[in-house]
């Protein structure tokens, strides 16, 4: 079976049979390649994001150097935050900083949705830019952020170990959370299917911080935001996949997300996942700290997962990735480990 890196993706999605699982890595474009530092010694973050030739240049990087099959758009989930009014800057050395947070019902009704669209119009200019130098015969994936994830940083308007503001105004004001919550889901779905008809194959939701919350609480405010978007981007025929991160717990909630597939932390055993969706296209999840112990680890690792892979699956609607993204700190070594390994997939 010979197929191009964008028919794998295809067919991993579509549940078709491949050859071997397809690969990419979460924040495969970074600060641990050595062309992203470079550009980044002279732009900023954001007119990086902005910048169409710069978005695309550092998002081939990755795909120069390791034999992935799908590139993704270079971009942050931050930038809708910022498209909103709500002032995001990446200081050096430091996290995102947001400056107007949100606490109560006029912070929400100060929020610029009005011509949201052309604000983040950079966004798809970025994905058509690099569709066009990947050409057909790569995967492109499109993301966002979750909703839930979105509302984290704007409530608490930094990262966090446990987002206690964000969380408390859960409970504080479930009213204003919750309209957040619908606001935040629908401009994300607007901003994926602008993705999507720009030249991606499928896009992905992180939840990057989903984990913090109880069973009820996702049921409660974070799926019915993302359903809210799977549904849109569904009835157009667009695919979708969604990372929650600490999401073990959340599974049995997670297999109706309406998503085409679930991309697994580290923690969450593939087995235990497959057991429990077995039509559903699942990616992961090797643990990102395990590419800085050693190259060999790493293959072990790898080929324990292809073996998870294709003892439950026969590697259909598999696709390898990590469980979560690429460290800074990682050498490029480990990661040439992986895909070595990946290749030599039977
Ligand atoms: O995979 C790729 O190559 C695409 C790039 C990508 C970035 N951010 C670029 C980026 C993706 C998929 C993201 C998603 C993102 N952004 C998430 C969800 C995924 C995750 O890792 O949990 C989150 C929570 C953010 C918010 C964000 N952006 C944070 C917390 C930070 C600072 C911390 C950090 O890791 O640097 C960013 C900045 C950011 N986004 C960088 C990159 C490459 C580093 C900026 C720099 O060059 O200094």
């Amino acid at each position: 079976m010979s197929l191009t890196p964008r028919q794998r993706v295809l067919a991993a999605l579509e549940g078709g049979p491949v050859d071997r699982p397809p690969l990419w890595l979460m924040r495969q474009a970074g600060r641990y390649l050595p062309g992203y530092r470079a550009v980044r010694a002279q732009n900023s973050f954001w007119t990086v994001c902005k910048t169409p030739e710069l978005a695309t240049q550092v998002a081939l990087e990755p795909l120069a150097l390791f034999p992935l099959d799908a590139a993704i758009v270079f971009s942050d989930i931050l930038t809708i935050p910022d498209a909103l009014g709500l002032d995001v800057t990446f200081g050096p050395g430091e996290g995102p900083r947001i400056a107007r947070r949100l606490r109560n019902v006029a912070d929400l009704a100060a929020w610029k949705t009005e011509g949201i669209g052309g604000r983040l119009d950079f966004v798809a200019a970025a994905v058509s830019h690099l569709r066009a130098a990947i050409g057909p015969e790569r995967g492109l994936f499109g993301f966002a952020g979750a909703p839930w994830t979105l509302y984290c940083y704007i409530v608490e308007g930094q990262g966090s170990d446990d987002f206690r503001a964000a969380r408390t105004l859960l409970h504080a004001n479930p009213e204003v959370a919750s309209a957040a919550l619908t606001t935040l889901a629908d401009v994300t779905a607007d901003l994926l299917e602008t993705q999507c008809a720009a030249g991606a194959d499928v896009v992905q939701l992180f939840d990057t911080w989903g984990g913090l919350l109880t069973a009820d609480e996702y049921a409660r405010f974070a799926l019915p935001a993302i359903r809210r978007i799977t549904s849109r981007l569904r009835a157009r025929g667009r695919r979708t996949l969604v990372f929650a991160r600490g999401g073990h717990h959340l599974l049995p909630l997670l297999k109706d997300s309406g998503a085409d597939g679930l991309s697994l932390d580290w923690r969450t055993p593939w087995r235990e996942a497959r057991a429990l969706m077995p039509s559903m296209v699942l990616q992961g999840n090797i643990d990102p700290i395990l590419l800085l112990s050693s190259p060999e680890v790493v293959r072990q690792t790898t080929c324990a997962l292809l073996d998870d892979m294709r003892e439950t699956s026969g590697y259909t609607r598999c696709i390898v990735n990590l469980g979560h993204g690429i460290l800074p700190e990682t050498p490029i070594e480990s990661v040439r480990a992986l895909c070595d390994t990946v290749l030599e997939a039977r």
